[in-house]
């Protein structure tokens, strides 16, 4: 279903591979243009844009870092010149604490600029793009202003988990965010949303020369489906039309168990539902965290 994308625009950082390409797919099936910003293309992300290179929708690729706030600029620039308008703002790429930017890998995280990347992506990136996102929605349709950005939060932001803070205090940051400027929606009509998602089976369990992936046990914990992540990103969208809108500042949690709106207080977490557990993080993450202590900290 299209759910009305014919003719929109999105900009999606990271949309080079994993769940922001599987975004950028069901737009332009939708109709939708897609700019994807990443700092590198798969071959399946490749071939997407070759495919959609020509006519509409269009696909572009603007190679951009999205911690460099001047290449988050020109991915901007690139939307609007491309296709005079801009709808959806998808700031989705992110880290998942590899060594260059962990808690527990303080020599390797010392070699960055007094920051943590984790931070710089998964926090400083998308509250960037964000304010691009308004002012560049504002200056399009300045009478009528509208337009989604849709951030990307995660079941962590609920969760403890000690071999991974960084990334889990991103995205309570990211989720916090969102609902702090869902008021927005009232005040001119932009959308301000975040998907939470539970463990989807991507490249970021086995970035950077670690393999989370593992700490998902056979038989225990199970992968949320890539699709269902999607359709709760459509259902997100005004006009997605599925049992009522989403409004401004919600945070939707989308598991294999389904979906599910995050409450700001008292809210029950992730709380074992199917695609949210990871049974072997305490086993390798703390034999991880043990060694660090005993190789990187005290010396
Ligand atoms: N996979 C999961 O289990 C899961 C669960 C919850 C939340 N998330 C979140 O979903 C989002 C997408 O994750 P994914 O699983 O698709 O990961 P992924 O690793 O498959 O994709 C991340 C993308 O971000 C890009 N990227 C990395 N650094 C970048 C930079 N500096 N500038 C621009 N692009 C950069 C990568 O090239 C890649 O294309 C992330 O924000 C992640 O935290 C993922």
């Amino acid at each position: 279903m299209s759910y009305g994308l014919q003719g929109k625009t999105a900009l999606i950082t990271g949309g080079g591979r994993g769940i922001g390409l599987e975004f950028a797919i069901r737009l332009l099936q939708g109709g939708c243009n897609v700019v994807i910003a990443d700092v590198a293309l798969t071959d399946e992300a490749r071939t997407l844009v070759e495919k959609y290179s020509k006519g509409s929708p269009k696909a572009v690729f603007q190679k951009t870092d999205a911690t460099e706030w001047a290449q988050l600029q020109e991915a901007f620039d690139v939307a609007t010149k491309t296709f005079n308008g801009l709808d959806i703002v998808c700031p989705g790429a992110g880290i998942f604490d590899p060594p260059i930017s962990n808690f527990w890998y303080p020599n390797e995280t010392a070699t960055q600029r007094s920051s943590y990347k984790t931070f710089d992506l998964n926090i400083n990136h998308p509250v960037r793009t964000t304010q691009l996102a308004i002012d560049t929605f504002l200056r399009l349709s300045p009478e009528k202003p509208h337009g989604t950005v849709l951030l990307v939060s995660s079941i962590a932001a609920q969760m403890a988990a000690a071999p991974v803070p960084l990334y889990c205090a991103s995205k309570a940051a990211v989720s916090s965010f969102t609902r702090s400027l869902g008021v927005l929606e009232q005040i001119n009509g932009i959308r301000v949303v975040c998907l939470a998602p539970g463990n989807v089976q991507t490249q970021i369990w086995t970035a950077d020369g670690v393999d989370r992936a593992k700490w998902l046990k056979e038989g225990e914990d199970i992968w949320t489906p890539i699709e269902a992540i999607v359709d709760g990103m459509i259902a997100l969208l005004p006009g997605a039309g599925e049992g009522g809108e989403y409004e401004g500042g919600t945070v939707l949690e989308v598991t294999a168990a389904g979906r599910r709106k995050v409450e700001i207080h008292n809210d029950a977490g992730p709380n074992g539902r199917k695609g949210t557990t990871v049974s072997g993080a305490g086993e390798y993450g703390g034999a991880e965290i043990i060694g660090q202590l005993q190789k990187e900290f005290g010396k």
